[in-house]
């Protein structure tokens, strides 16, 4: 097998699912793919990227789509405004790129400043350019079971499993830890439509471990460290035997991954995760809406 090629036994070795692994292999067909659509319809897709105020975690993420965007053939336009950009202001510019038929995908990085209503904004975004898959047409097709253009995060976890062939959760029981816009509202309804029983948690849960324990497949997006001396939520006694284990938490995991690995059939790295997958969903997203607008 050529190195070009799918090498799953790379992807998914040790226990270990590396994110980073299947997001390159992914990429490769998005990019191949946007080769042939470009040369079909003489027309590069094309990504709009706003971000509103300067916070380095928001503007190193916008910089990685961007590249990762670039590096697939897609082309971009990044507006980085000041923080004290007015919500008028920012509607205008979403206005004028929701008119302009040569941008495919819109993406304003949140969170907003809170002077900015952060629901009137994407609420704005034309639902076809909408590559976040935040907008109200988007949820609603969503709880209709079309996932084309959801949350990329929810999307990158549930393509994890798609490749471990676990694209049937008949009888399984996903517990998600986080009840977030982004990720766990979202993905409730990805894992809904493998027919999995959902169960979420969140910080007023109480005895978190007994739900836990009861997951065949776990995700967790708290992302903030338990304390100094022990700094993982989710240790080896919290996992049920042959779990899968999808750490969504950054920069920090919220799982022991060296201890919960002797025990899960599947953990997920941080880095090298779910972070690379969110990216790859993005990309998969902005061909979705441009091979939707372009036909
Ligand atoms: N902030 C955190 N995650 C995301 C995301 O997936 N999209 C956007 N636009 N902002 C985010």
């Amino acid at each position: 097998m050529s190195s070009k090629e799918f090498a799953k036994d790379e992807i998914f070795k040790d226990h270990v699912i590396s994110g980073r692994k299947l997001s390159k292999h992914i990429r490769r067909e998005v990019k191949v793919e946007v080769a042939r659509l470009t040369e079909q319809y003489g027309i590069s897709p094309k990504l709009v990227t706003i971000l509103v105020g300067a916070d380095p975690g928001s503007q190193m993420y916008v910089r990685m789509k961007v590249k990762a965007s670039n590096k697939a053939g897609i082309l971009s336009e990044n507006h980085n405004l000041p923080e004290k950009t007015t919500q008028a202001e920012l509607l205008t510019l979403i206005q004028k790129i929701n008119a302009d038929r040569e941008v495919h995908g819109i993406l304003v990085q949140l969170p907003l400043p809170t002077h900015i209503d952060e629901k009137a904004i994407i609420s704005a975004i034309d639902a076809r350019k909408d590559v976040d898959g935040f907008s109200p047409t988007n949820i609603y097709r969503l709880f209709y079971g079309e996932e084309e253009l959801s949350s990329a995060t929810p999307q990158g976890i549930v393509t994890m499993l798609d490749y471990l062939g676990m694209d049937d959760l008949s009888g399984k029981h996903a517990v998600i830890i986080n009840r977030s816009n982004i990720v766990g509202k979202p993905l409730i309804m990805l894992l809904l439509n493998r027919n999995a029983t959902v169960t979420v948690c969140h910080s007023r849960t109480a005895d978190l471990a007994s739900f836990t324990r009861q997951a065949d497949v776990l995700v967790t997006a708290i992302g903030r460290r338990k304390s100094k001396e022990d700094p993982f939520y989710i240790t080896s006694d919290m996992i049920k035997e042959g779990a899968v284990v999808i750490d969504v938490a950054t920069p920090h995991g919220d799982v022991d991954f060296e201890n919960v690995k002797e025990k899960a059939l599947w953990v997920t790295p941080v880095p090298g995760g779910v972070g690379p997958m969110t990216i790859t969903m993005l990309l998969k997203n902005v061909v979705a809406a441009y091979t939707a607008q372009i036909s």
